[in-house]
């Protein structure tokens, strides 16, 4: 029976179990993984406040934690508890990703649904399900509809996250006005201040943790702030009136989510946080297509053409079919186009009223373009800068979703570009209000755009986004997003991206999901002079070390035609991947990944180091037994370091197998990628 065969067959036929009881208040509940590592225990304390605690193999990650949730318009659930009711189930279902990291996903785990009732006053009731899983744990507040809570006006989640042992911390803080773009913390975990999540956490006995949420629906997003010592208390995000959440019962909030590994590369691949997203509700997504894109993009961050109309206009005729040929003959299946649109002229940063998401600059002719783009094979990849101003343009999305699903456009970049707190949303009765990116009325902007982009069949990648939880796996055609520091910070210089930014983001803001991180800089002039913390080899190495749908080549391209072959690799690598493994690897040091080519049998490989050179003793094993691959190498070349020779690079060839042993050598700030060319 084929894989994909089985997978259907297993996921026809969910065991599920069922066990329900509704005795005698208890002060307590317990629930297990599958294979019984992880335990989650829910407790109520002598005042009816209750936590819960999660151990695994009889150890303690989460001291007993607090739950609740707080109210702007009636007492808090909090206090005089009891747990009323407990059941239990087993889920063991098998789903296939349309695109993905990995094809066969495997949704495996206990769950236990507890009721807490109120012992005095209104007798009001919630639930909190747990669901843990052999890498994790998810838990969420299920809140039905009663007497006196029609609506949820909430204030704040009284959740909290007590980590059991001293252990160091990699966070980005919160509220800060650069949103997520924010080098990574690396800090003793008491030194942690309001931390956005994905958080991660390794503790003395090296076991790794990954702090998220999943699911992010119609709420606002979850972030941690440091109450005193190792606890945490959820900050959700402010909304644009008192209550930070406003939502009618029966709700369910997202996820909050612990993922839990003896090895880093263990968060990376787990599959927990898809797993507690609902499926695909948009039916048939074949129309989703996972490409690499060039685009004219770095030559304006490094001020040589200009998002602006004039002299040295960035979006014109020539220069986007010159783009699109580029992309033609080398298999590249987007070209991204900014600055396209009228309202770049004047201070477009924060400035968002300006734009037209339907007008072009008189010297780009869109329909000349998309009608060449669509000779050539190509798409051009949209490009709707908002500046934050939801509203704006909320006004015209269908229109500008309508133009582009008419021009054959499959993908769209949205870009939320203003401080945080500065983006813009209208409330119910019309009013503007300043919003945060990640408050639940920017949660609804992205939805709606989502919803509008599926109906003519487009894919969004939002920069300065709301953090990704997983709604891919809903929304198939939300295919990345920015949300951290990405390449361009490069360009600008001052400082650009540390050495081990990269080797940080895969075990941090990667969990979260796909990145449109824009790799492949072949130049590395930046506009500061500052030099980049990178070599050759790391670029090329970062098209498998970063996942993404969406994957940038964003070089300018007579960069990738001086250097024809390294950009071999760039022409060879996948998007999109039947299966990845985290092989090697410390957060924030070094990362090895390889993934296999989806429908084929090649494999890749990317590496990627820090400051520190270093070199990796890998074996083969994950290639299948008794076969022969040629190995196609690019490494470091001697000599080769990021600050001073970014460029040597090595590129040779090798017969391999899956008994041998490869030793990926990495310059400081440097990389290595591969790939297994199956005979
Ligand atoms: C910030 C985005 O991250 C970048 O890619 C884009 O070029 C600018 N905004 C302009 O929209
Ligand atoms: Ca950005």
């Amino acid at each position: 029976m084929s894989n994909r065969l089985a997978g259907l067959l297993a996921a026809l036929l969910p065991l599920a179990t069922f066990a329900t009881s509704a005795a005698e208040p208890r002060t307590s509940a317990r629930i297990a993984s599958p294979d019984a590592r992880i335990t989650v225990e829910v407790t109520t304390d002598n005042e009816g406040r209750a936590s819960y605690a999660v151990s695994r193999d009889g150890r303690p990650v989460l001291a007993p934690s607090r739950l609740g949730l707080m109210f702007t318009d009636t007492r808090k659930f909090e206090r005089n508890l009891a747990i009323v009711e407990q059941a239990t189930r087993t889920q063991d279902e098998r789903w296939e990703q349309p695109w993905g990291e990995r094809r066969q996903m495997r949704d495996h785990h206990n769950e236990l649904r507890v009721t807490l009732a109120e012992t005095a006053g209104p007798k009001r009731r919630f639930d909190v399900v747990f669901r843990v899983f052999d890498d994790g744990v998810g838990f969420r507040y299920d809140v039905p509809k009663q007497p006196g809570l029609d609506r949820l006006s909430i204030a704040e989640e009284l959740t909290e996250f007590e980590i059991a042992d001293a252990a160091t911390a990699w966070w980005i803080p919160a509220f800060e006005w650069n949103r997520e773009e924010y080098i990574y913390h690396r800090t003793p975990v008491e030194e942690v201040g309001q931390a956005q999540t994905p958080i991660t956490l390794r503790t003395v006995d090296g076991l790794h943790l990954s702090i998220h949420e999943a699911a992010l629906v119609d709420y606002s997003g979850m972030n941690l702030a440091r109450v005193d010592g190792r606890r945490f208390r959820a900050a959700l995000t402010p909304g644009i009136g008192a209550a930070k959440v406003e939502v009618a019962t029966p709700f369910a909030t997202p996820w909050r989510t612990i993922q839990i590994s003896d090895r880093a590369g263990g968060l990376v691949e787990s599959g927990l946080v898809l797993n507690l997203n609902a499926p695909n509700a948009l039916g048939d997504v074949s129309w989703v297509r996972p490409m690499k894109y060039v685009g004219i993009w770095w030559e304006m961050h490094l001020d040589r053409k200009t998002w602006a109309s004039g002299p040295k206009h960035g979006a014109t005729t020539a220069h986007a079919i010159r783009h699109i040929d580029f992309a033609a003959a080398n298999g590249i299946g987007g070209v991204l186009v900014e600055g396209w649109n009228v309202g770049w002229d004047g201070d477009w940063f924060g400035n968002g009223e300006t734009f037209s998401f339907t007008q072009p600059y008189p010297d780009f002719d869109i329909e000349a373009v998309t009608r060449h783009a669509r000779e050539q094979g190509v798409t051009l990849i949209g490009h709707h800068e908002t500046s934050g101003h939801a509203a704006h343009y909320e006004a015209q999305l269908d229109d500008a979703m309508a133009l582009y699903g008419r021009l054959g456009v499959q993908a769209v970049k949205t870009g939320y570009v203003a401080d945080a707190g500065q983006a813009k949303v209208r409330s119910d009765d019309g009013a503007l209000h300043y919003a945060w990116h990640e408050g639940q009325s920017m949660v609804r902007h992205h939805q709606r755009v989502v919803e509008a982009a599926a109906q003519h069949r487009i894919s969004v990648n939002p920069h300065e986004p709301v953090k990704d939880t997983g709604l891919r796996r809903t929304y198939p055609n939300l295919v990345a997003r920015e949300g951290a520091r990405g390449m361009e910070y490069n360009a600008w210089g001052q400082p650009g991206n540390p050495p081990e930014h990269e080797a940080t983001l895969v075990y941090t803001r990667l969990l979260a999901g796909p990145m449109d991180f824009t790799p492949g800089i072949f130049g590395m002039d930046t506009k500061s002079g500052t030099p980049m913390a990178t070599t050759l080899a790391k670029q090329l190495a970062l098209y498998v070390v970063i996942y993404s749908p969406l994957q940038m080549a964003a070089d300018l391209l007579e960069h990738y035609e001086s250097r024809p072959e390294a950009f071999q690799f760039v022409r060879d690598v996948p998007v999109d991947w039947d299966d990845t493994l985290a092989l090697d690897g410390a957060v924030g040091e070094y990362a090895v990944i390889a993934r296999r080519e989806r429908g084929g049998d090649d494999w890749y490989l990317g590496a990627v180091t820090d400051d520190t050179a270093r070199t990796v003793a890998l074996p083969l094993d994950f290639l299948e037994p008794g076969r022969r691959y040629t190995a196609q190498i690019y490494r470091d070349g001697d000599g080769a370091g990021w600050r001073t020779n970014p460029h040597a690079i090595a590129i040779e060839s090798r017969e391999v197998g899956a008994g041998d042993t490869l030793s990926i050598a990495m310059a400081s700030g440097g990389g290595q990628a591969i790939r297994f060319v199956a005979h």
